[in-house]
């Protein structure tokens, strides 16, 4: 595997000596232990005032640091530090995975091992996590930062639903695959919320997530980046701006699930009303009925409501899988509500209950099973 460290750095100029020494230690012995592993440094440096590139550009020059890369722009943020990284990482060093790692050896380096045995093991986004079991952080951590934290972390599951437990973690290896399948270009966080983004993006995608406890530890040289600044400020707003986006996302779908379920309904309800005064029995009608607004139902949720990358094909036969078995759930439903109605047999609001436990039915298999979302 083609595995590419990606540390993004402003003002970090004591840090990298160190970290590029410790990260060294690290890719020695991956490569030794995986013959086919081959293990690059990405530094994305921000043009730092402290010369941070320059010290990067002259350890370069040390053929013991062979594995060591720069990539330098303006300062426009962490978040667009990882996308210009993470395109590089992929178009030119053809990574297949990519570890997102801060500077200034508050993550430690050795755990890297652990983050890429866990890729090894078929995870797509590896996690160290503060906030899982085995996972801490230094106690010297301002109050300030740690109540900073566990809000993002209560809003990101609260209102946008992740199921991770560290969600703005920056300690993560990352499949290309996974990232692939996600338009970097289009994530709108240039500061810290990028890693909220990101991962909110990844388990969209069905990525496999594994997140294991570790110690973040203190700042030795520099300063955090993260003080309350306006920028800080204009990233948090960003942050619950997109939770709430990410929320509100996920219920249109619903909404639309049930437009295109009412709609069909009504195709439903009109073909039943016409075929039952000739075939005379509701399940009949009703199978007919149901399986002609199948079709409408499918294509508006395929295209609209889930616009799913899946292939259509494979997506109909599934959903006309999930949906005989609503099917049966419906007309047997309506097949006693006749037989409890037995007056009303052909009035056209007789399969309304059944259509109603169908549908719920058929929403959490299409959803889970045909369009597999979360
Ligand atoms: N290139 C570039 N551009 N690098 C940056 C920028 C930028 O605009 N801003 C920060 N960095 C680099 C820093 O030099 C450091 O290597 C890394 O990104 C993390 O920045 P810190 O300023 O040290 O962040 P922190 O320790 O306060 O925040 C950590 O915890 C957050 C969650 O609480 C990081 O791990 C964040 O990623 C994480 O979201
Ligand atoms: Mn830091």
């Amino acid at each position: 595997m083609n595995i590419v460290i990606i540390n993004p750095t402003y003002n970090e100029n004591e840090n990298i000596k160190i970290l590029v020494k410790e990260i060294g230690k690290v890719i020695h012995e991956l490569e030794e232990n995986n013959k086919s592993d081959t293990v690059i440094q990405l530094v994305v440096d921000d043009s730092s005032p402290d010369g941070t590139g320059e010290t990067v550009k002259t350890l370069m020059k040390d053929s013991s640091y062979s594995f060591l890369r720069i990539i330098e722009g303006n300062k426009e943020g962490l978040g667009k530090a990882y996308v210009r990284g993470m395109k590089y990482a992929i178009e030119s060093l053809h990574a297949d995975v990519v570890i997102e790692m801060d500077a200034d050896l508050q993550h430690d380096p050795k755990l890297i091992k652990t983050l890429i045995k866990y890729i090894y093991d078929g995870y797509d986004f590896v996690i160290a996590s503060r906030y899982v079991s085995g996972g801490a952080y230094e106690k010297t951590w301002s109050k300030f930062r740690v109540l900073n934290s566990k809000i993002a972390n209560i809003v990101s599951r609260g209102i946008a639903g992740l199921k991770t437990h560290d969600t703005t973690s920056g300690f993560r290896a990352i499949r290309s695959t996974i990232l692939n399948k996600i338009d970097l270009e289009n994530i709108t966080s240039d500061g810290y919320a990028f890693q909220f983004e990101l991962l909110y993006l990844a388990e969209k995608k069905h990525a496999k997530i594994k997140e294991f406890g570790f110690l973040f530890k203190d700042r030795k040289f520099g300063q955090s980046k993260i003080s309350l600044n306006k920028q800080y400020i204009l990233d948090i707003l960003n942050f619950f701006f997109l939770a709430f986006k990410f929320r509100y996302l996920n219920s249109i779908k619903i909404l639309k699930f049930g437009v295109v379920g009412l709609t069909g309904t009504i195709i439903n309800l009109i073909i039943y009303h016409l075929v039952i005064k000739d075939v005379k029995i509701a399940f009949i009608a009703e199978a007919i009925g149901y399986e002609l607004s199948l079709f409408f139902n499918f294509g508006f949720n395929h295209y609209w409501t889930f616009k799913s990358n899946e292939k259509p094909l494979k997506a109909l036969i599934k959903y006309n899988g999930t949906s005989l078995i609503s099917l049966i759930v419906t007309s047997t439903v309506t097949q006693i509500t006749s037989l409890l109605f037995s007056k009303y047999k052909t009035n056209f609001l007789i399969p309304i209950p059944g259509i109603g436990v169908g549908f719920i039915v058929n929403y959490v298999l299409a959803k889970k099973f045909v369009w597999r979302q979360k």
